[in-house]
C-alpha cells in the first residue's frame, strides 16, 4: 500500500546555473562559518575585515519514503584561496560505519580528498565527469583548484549522518595550496 510519500520525485538541474528545482533547502557556507578550517588564520582575519566571502553552498533534497531514506546534495564551490589554500568543503565522515556515498563532478576541476584519519589518504584528481564511490570509513572533502565554479552531486542515505567534529579535531593529512599558480599537496604534521 503506497502512502503519500511513496511517489517518484523528479528534479530539474539547470545546466547553466547547476541549480535544481524544486529545492527545499539551501545552505550557504561563508568564510566566517569555516574560519578554523584554513591554516592561515591571519589571512582569514584580513579577508573577513573586507568581506565575509561565500566559499560554497549546498542545495539539498531528502527523498524519504515509507521504506527508504536517500538524499541528493548539489554543492557549488566558488573559486579562490585563503592565504594560498584553495576553497574547500568543510569535510566530514559519516557517523554510521556502513554508509557509503557516490560523488559526481559536474563541472570544474580540483581534488576529492579521502582520509581514514587513521593513516590512509588519497587525493583523487577531479574534473567534469569524474565519479567516485566513497566507502564508509573515509572522511571526504572537495577542493576547487580551478578558476571557475566546481560543482558536484552527492547521493547518500540520510541515516549516514555527518560527523564534522572528527575532521575538525584530527584534520586531513594534506592541504592543497596554489604554488606558482598550480595545486600542490602539502603534508600536515
Ligand atoms: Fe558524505
Amino acid at each position: 500500500m503506497l502512502t503519500e510519500i511513496d511517489f517518484p520525485i523528479t528534479l530539474a538541474l539547470d545546466p547553466e546555473s547547476d541549480i535544481f528545482d524544486p529545492c527545499p533547502q539551501v545552505t550557504p557556507r561563508y568564510l566566517s562559518d569555516l574560519k578554523m578550517m584554513f591554516k592561515d588564520q591571519q589571512a582569514v582575519d584580513e579577508i573577513l575585515k573586507e568581506e565575509n566571502r561565500l566559499i560554497y553552498e549546498i542545495r539539498y533534497y531528502p527523498f524519504r519514503t515509507s521504506k527508504s531514506d536517500m538524499a541528493l546534495a548539489v554543492t557549488r564551490i566558488f573559486p579562490g584561496n585563503i592565504g594560498g589554500e584553495y576553497h574547500m568543503t568543510k569535510g566530514h565522515k559519516h557517523e554510521r560505519d556502513d554508509q557509503p556515498e557516490v560523488y559526481y563532478c559536474v563541472k570544474g576541476e580540483g581534488f576529492l580528498l579521502l582520509d581514514t584519519l587513521e593513516g590512509e589518504f588519497q587525493a583523487i584528481p577531479w574534473r567534469a565527469g569524474t565519479i567516485t564511490h566513497i566507502p564508509p570509513m573515509w572522511a571526504h572533502r572537495v577542493i576547487n583548484t580551478g578558476t571557475d565554479l566546481l560543482v558536484f552531486i552527492g547521493v547518500f542515505h540520510l541515516s549516514a549522518g555527518h560527523d564534522y567534529e572528527i575532521v575538525a579535531q584530527k584534520g586531513f593529512s594534506y592541504r592543497v595550496y596554489a604554488v606558482d599558480g598550480k595545486p600542490a599537496l602539502i603534508r600536515q604534521t
